[in-house]
């Protein structure tokens, strides 16, 4: 029996996280849950669960939630200290990160200070400071482990070699890493991106998921930071990962050895099994998701990137090149881009201008700078990023 604390149990990943433990009541108990503001499902999702502890981040919504639920739970405080002190709590084997952006920084950073197995989702911080927090997890004993369907196909495949020097020792071992795209919601599209529209853009071909995953997904910058995200896990240079368009998504990743040997991950479209394999790991328990009916799958395709027309992709390659504080300073622009262009107040193919020209007024340095500078660069890049909108 393993106890899971989930910050961010209202969002997508959240959700699918507790359908897993549902299905599996032996194996999980379920010890504290967060949401921002969504009071109503993260209620429900108390009076089920029975968790110790709860965090609301929003202040309001924190008071609200405090009135109508009372009873066993620990009301913790609003804000950034009651996802740390979740993080921390020594009673958790597992931390779910599954908020999004980049509010999970400090809890990841307090988790694995804490020596906690992080199952990671939230990989807005692998992107600014991944290879920090990869330090950072040798150093006091955590451990982060892919919860993201593609980052998790290549764990899967690796992890079969053992190697030298933890998960960041896998990239001598590899020529290359096929990483898959499904396209997001323009990939067909024919005509200019410019005056799409936010309802458009949520319109995922295979995947339900958060707003904000699903505007990076049709931007193609989810698949830059998933890039960022495995090169810092994995100690793979740019050089070694290949970009992949299949709008199938159903094999969510491949890895070729220095043999030439490709090995692939597969399986139906749904998170529940990565989520599933990141809480039970190193164990295979039972299945949470339909199997694979290839035949009904039927053809498998792959194409090469579009990166004119998706000029994000192209700006994370660039910012994964440059490293250093760069990536921080792109995920801090695509941050605000993104939330304009959900408000209305952003075309979609602004999300790209506001984003480079955020990158061009920032001069990376020449070392790996610590959690504080990186947190400096953030805040600096939004206000930038602000400016230029
Ligand atoms: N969804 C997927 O299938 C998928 C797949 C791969 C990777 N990921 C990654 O997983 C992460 C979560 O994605 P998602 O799709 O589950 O997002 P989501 O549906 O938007 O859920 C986000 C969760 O975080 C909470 N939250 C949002 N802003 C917060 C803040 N400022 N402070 C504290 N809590 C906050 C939300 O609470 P409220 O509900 O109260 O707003 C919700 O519980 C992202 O980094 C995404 O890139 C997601």
């Amino acid at each position: 029996m393993k106890n899971v604390a989930i910050l961010g149990s209202t969002g997508s990943i959240g959700v699918n996280a507790l359908k897993v433990i549902d299905q599996m009541p032996d194996d999980f108990r379920v010890v504290a849950l967060s949401a921002n503001s969504n009071v109503d499902l993260l209620a429900k999702q108390v009076k089920r669960h029975k968790p110790a502890r709860v965090a609301v981040f929003e202040h309001d919504a924190a008071k609200q939630f405090k009135a109508c639920v009372n009873g066993a739970v620990r009301h913790l405080e609003p804000g950034v200290e009651g996802l740390c002190e979740i993080a921390a709590s020594k009673d958790v084997d597992v931390v779910l990160l599954s908020l999004v952006g980049g509010v999970g920084f400090a809890p990841l950073l307090t988790a694995l200070k804490a020596g906690k197995i992080v199952a990671l989702a939230n990989k807005e911080p692998m992107v600014m400071a991944g290879e920090q927090f990869m330090l950072e997890a040798d150093r006091w004993g955590g451990q982060i482990l892919p919860v993201d369907s593609e980052p998790s196909a290549m764990f899967q495949c690796l992890e079969s070699r053992k190697v030298k020097g933890g998960l960041r020792g896998y990239g001598k071992h590899v020529r290359r890493v096929i990483l898959t795209a499904s396209g997001g919601a323009f990939y067909k599209h024919k005509g200019s991106l410019a005056s799409v529209t936010p309802a458009a853009a949520l319109d995922h071909p295979t995947w339900k998921m958060g707003k904000k995953i699903t505007i990076d997904c049709a931007t193609l910058m989810n698949k830059g930071f998933e890039t960022i995200e495995i090169m810092n896990l994995f100690g793979l240079t740019l050089k070694q990962v290949e970009i992949v368009i299949h709008r199938q998504s159903i094999m969510h990743s491949a890895v070729e050895f220095n043999d030439g040997s490709i090995l692939a991950q597969m399986g139906v479209p749904d998170m529940k099994l990565p989520i599933q394999y990141a809480m039970t790991w190193p164990d295979r328990v039972c299945p949470v998701v339909e199997p694979l009916d290839f035949v009904k799958a039927g053809e498998l395709t792959f194409a090469a990137p579009d990166f004119r027309r998706f000029p994000c992709l192209a700006l994370a390659l660039e910012a994964a090149k440059a490293g250093s504080s760069m990536p921080a300073v792109l995920n801090a622009a695509d941050e605000v881009a993104v939330e304009a262009f959900l408000a209305g107040r952003l075309k979609f193919t602004d999300i790209a201008r506001v984003i480079e020209g955020t990158m061009k007024r920032h001069r990376p340095g020449a070392r790996l700078p610590s959690f504080a500078e990186i947190l400096e660069v953030d805040q600096w890049a939004r206000q930038k990023a602000l400016e230029l909108l």
